[in-house]
């Protein structure tokens, strides 16, 4: 997977056609989630011709989304959430998904999904083939999301770049980078479902700088 392309390519996506996830799309994706429980210690489940929690055909913004994956978490997991729940985004989306994490805009009370004991769904994930393919969203400067004395080099740039394609709630981005010597540290800000969205950012970071340039503080 060209992860840069993939992470230029993903946009928040509502709407989706009847077209089932099914065949190889479906086995590779179920082998993914599979291989990111057991390295995360989530409980992801996905959920196929389910219509009830996004509210039939339209609603709260959605438009005919019957597939979602459920991310299941115990307290405090909230930036795994993001971390691991957006590597699924991004498989989904090599394999010709589309996608959009969501907080709000589903009933909770309708997944049909049975978690772990002491797991509570963190977040769930829309998935299926869209209507269209999103749009980029707007996006604050590098400047005002990282702080780097002197001048940054190419791999921190990199990072800062796909940190930026990352979704957050509300495109709200209140996400810091800093780096000293080879160590970056993460902040994520104050605001809505701010711990997931650090997660998110700090696994696009991740690919974007390569994870061998550098190590988290
Ligand atoms: C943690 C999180 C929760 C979100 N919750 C919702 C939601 O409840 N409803 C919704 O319509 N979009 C939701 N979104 C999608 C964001 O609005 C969207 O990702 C953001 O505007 C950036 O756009 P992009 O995904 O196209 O880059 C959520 C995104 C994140 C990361």
């Amino acid at each position: 997977m060209d992860y840069m392309e993939t992470m230029k390519a993903r946009h928040a996506v509502r709407s989706f056609t009847d077209r089932k996830i099914e065949g190889k799309t479906l086995s590779d994706l179920q082998s993914i989630i599979e291989k990111i429980n057991a390295a995360s210690g989530l409980d992801m489940k996905l959920v196929l011709d389910e219509p009830e929690a996004f509210g039939g055909r339209s609603s709260r913004g959605f438009k005919n989304c019957r597939n979602y994956i459920v991310i299941g978490g115990k307290n405090g997991s909230n930036e795994k959430t993001g971390y691991y729940g957006e590597k699924a985004v991004l498989a989904a989306q090599a394999l010709g998904l589309n996608s959009c994490w969501v907080e709000m805009s589903y009933s909770k009370g309708k997944v049909p999904v049975k978690l772990e004991p002491g797991y509570k769904i963190q977040a769930v994930i829309a998935l299926g083939y869209g209507e269209n393919q999103g749009v980029p969203h707007k996006s604050k400067t590098m400047e005002a999301l990282s702080k780097v004395d002197g001048e940054a080099p190419d791999w921190f740039k990199k990072g800062m770049e796909a940190a930026m394609l990352a979704p957050t709630a509300m495109n709200q981005q209140k996400f810091s980078f800093a780096l000293n010597g080879d160590k970056v540290s993460a902040k994520p800000g104050i605001g809505f479902y701010s711990k997931v969205d650090l997660g998110i950012a700090k696994a696009h970071f991740e690919l974007g700088a390569g994870k061998d340039n550098f190590k988290w503080a």
